[in-house]
This record gives structure tokens, sequence and C-alpha cells, in this order.
């Protein structure tokens, strides 16, 4: 007899599971379903086969055994028997990930800068690159030794960047913005899972419109893919990251036009501000900067990521920071 069919526990899954035409009514050994799934990934090109076979496994187990294996536990359990429901659900989220779907996406949590943060289809997962932008301001925090810092972060999706930069500033409070509601939800979450939520603020703001109070560093990965790229982009980003998180306009500065004038009245005289900018950008978004600073308060310089591409542009009021603006530029 087949087993029950399993539903997703997961917010957006995908509801009833079909039963996998190759699966087993049979118990089967970990070992053995761990190679079946990863020559399925490798046979549709995917980079990472091994990873993802143990992440989906690891979930599937969790997901209907109620127990979660570390890495350690899921080799030393490689002759484990996994029952025919277990199967299922393994073969439900692999069909899943063969389909296109990141591998965050299924599990509905992603690694950002050492911590967890619950992600759903209304945030960007977001991306290795933009921990250059967590680099940039602890450096800054550290350098001009500013004990208790106020941050404001626009557009925080997950809250990934003011949440992380809370975390690492133990003294540090914040303010994030976004214009979806469902997006501070999963921020409001991701708060209180990391006991954060006594430090981190949200409020749903068209960038920083609305808002009076002046902080110590303002944050932004603002939406800066150009419109008209966003087709060509991959089915795993273009299929599955919200467009109000990608789409820059047409020239992919739409948002940073639009946040750049708000951010002279938010700013504290000590100010530091902190943006994420996409491949090749760095040079016309500093333009941009110099263009709304009339009174040419700023000093402007750009961070590379691990690809070594300018991936942040930071702008510090150069009059209160010319002495020693090298210091505090140098992750
Ligand atoms: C590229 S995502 C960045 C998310 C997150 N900060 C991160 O780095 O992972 C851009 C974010 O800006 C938000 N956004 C887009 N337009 C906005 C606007 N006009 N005002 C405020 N937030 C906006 C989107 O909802 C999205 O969460």
């Amino acid at each position: 007899m087949k087993e029950a069919v399993v539903k997703p526990k997961e917010a957006g899954g995908e509801g009833t599971e079909a039963a996998p035409s190759d699966s087993q009514d049979f118990p089967r050994p970990l070992q053995q379903l761990h190679g079946e799934v990863v020559r399925k990934l490798r046979a549709v090109g995917n980079p990472t086969p091994e990873l993802d076979a143990r992440l989906l496994i690891t979930r599937a187990i969790a997901d209907v055994e109620g127990h979660t294996l570390s890495h350690a536990a899921y080799i030393l359990a490689a002759d484990r028997l996994i029952a025919p429901n277990t199967q299922h659900r393994i073969a439900a989220l692999l069909a899943r990930r063969v389909a296109g779907e990141p591998v965050a996406r299924i599990l509905g949590s992603r690694e950002f800068y050492g911590r967890d943060f619950e992600i759903s289809g209304a945030v960007l997962d977001p991306r290795p690159e933009t921990e250059t932008l967590i680099e940039c301001v602890l450096h800054y925090v550290r350098a001009a030794e500013i004990e208790a810092p106020r941050i404001l972060d626009l557009g925080t999706g997950s809250g990934a960047i003011l949440l992380t930069l809370l975390a690492e500033l133990p003294q540090a409070t914040g303010l994030g913005t976004d214009i979806s509601e469902q997006a501070l939800a999963v921020a409001q979450k991701n708060a209180r899972r990391l006991g954060l939520d006594g430090r981190a603020t949200f409020q749903i703001a068209n960038w920083a419109s609305g808002i009076e109070e002046r902080f110590d560093v303002i944050v932004s990965n603002p939406p800066y893919i150009p419109s008209g790229v966003i087709d060509s982009l991959t089915p795993e980003v273009r299929n599955h990251d919200p467009w109000l998180a990608l789409d820059g306009g047409s020239d992919g500065l739409a948002a940073y036009r639009q946040l750049l004038p708000q951010l002279g009245r938010c700013l504290k005289a000590t100010g530091m501000i902190a943006l994420e900018v996409g491949a090749g950008q760095a040079h016309d978004v500093a333009a941009l900067i110099k263009a709304f600073d009339r009174e040419q308060q700023f000093k402007i310089s750009f961070h590379q990521d691990l690809a070594q591409i300018e991936r942040c542009v930071v702008a510090l009021k150069c009059d209160v920071f010319s002495h020693h603006f090298d210091i505090l530029m140098k992750p």
C-alpha cells in the first residue's frame, strides 16, 4: 500500500505532493538515496549536487521524521533506512530543485554572515556579495569608535543587513524600511528569531520618506538590475526573487536617484552612507551622490567584493573625517 502523501510544512509550499514514479514502497539506505539525488541533480547541470542533495534530504527527514541531522550525523547515517513517506518528501523537494528553484527558497532560509535568515517569496534571497557592505560598515563604526550607532537600512527585505549589523555591534540599534509589508513581516520575524527585536524596528516607507530622525549609518542594497536585463537573468533569480527587489529601472539607477535626495536630512554630521551597487555602477552612483551633495560634503570610496567587483560605495562627510579618512575607509 502507498504511504500517505506528506504535506510540506513551509509557507508557500507546493501543496499536495505527487509520489515520484521511481520512489519505492520499502525503506532504503540513506547512502543509496543520496547517490540517486546527486545523479539527478548532476544530470540537470546542478553545480553543487553533493551539497544540495544533503540539504534536501536533511530537510525531508526533518519535515517527516521531526529531527535535524547535522552534517556529521548525516555522514554517519549512511546505512540508516529511510521510510517510504520520507522518500516521497525527498522526491518532491528534488523535483522543485530540478525545476530550477534555489535551495534557499526550498529550505525557506539562507545563511548570511554566519546566521540563518528566514526568507519568503516577498524578499530577496540575501547574497554573499552583500557581506562587503557589512564589512565596510563594521570597519567604519569600530574605527570611528561610535559607541551606540543608530543605523537606518533602506529596503531591508529579510532584514539581513540591519540585523547582521545589530548582531555584530551589541550597542547598536536600528530602523529598517521597506515598501513591501510582506517583506517587513519577514524582517520582523527574523529579528525575533535572532533575539534582536528589542533593538530593531521596522517601518513601511518609500525609502526614507517620512523619517525625521538622524542616523550614524545609512545603508541600502536597493534594486539595481536594469529592467531590460531581468529577463536574461538565470531562472533561479528571475523566477524566484521578487521583481520589487530586482528592478532598478531603465538604467538600473532609478532607486539611487529616488533615495539619495532623502538622505541629507537623515544623516548625522559624522554620518556614513554605504550603498551596494551592481557591477559597473560604482562611478555612476558616486556621480549621483556628488550631484545631490551641493555643498560637496562627502568624500567617496569604492570597495570590492571577493570577485573584485566594486560592490560598495561609501560616502563620508569629509570635513569631519578628512584627517583620518583613509583609516576609516580601509577594511
Ligand atoms: C535588493 S533588495 C535588498 C533586500 C535586503 N536589504 C538584502 O540586501 O538582502 C531591495 C529591497 O528594496 C525594497 N524596495 C523596493 N522599492 C522600495 C521603495 N521605494 N522603498 C523602500 N523599499 C523598497 C524591496 O522590497 C526589497 O526588499
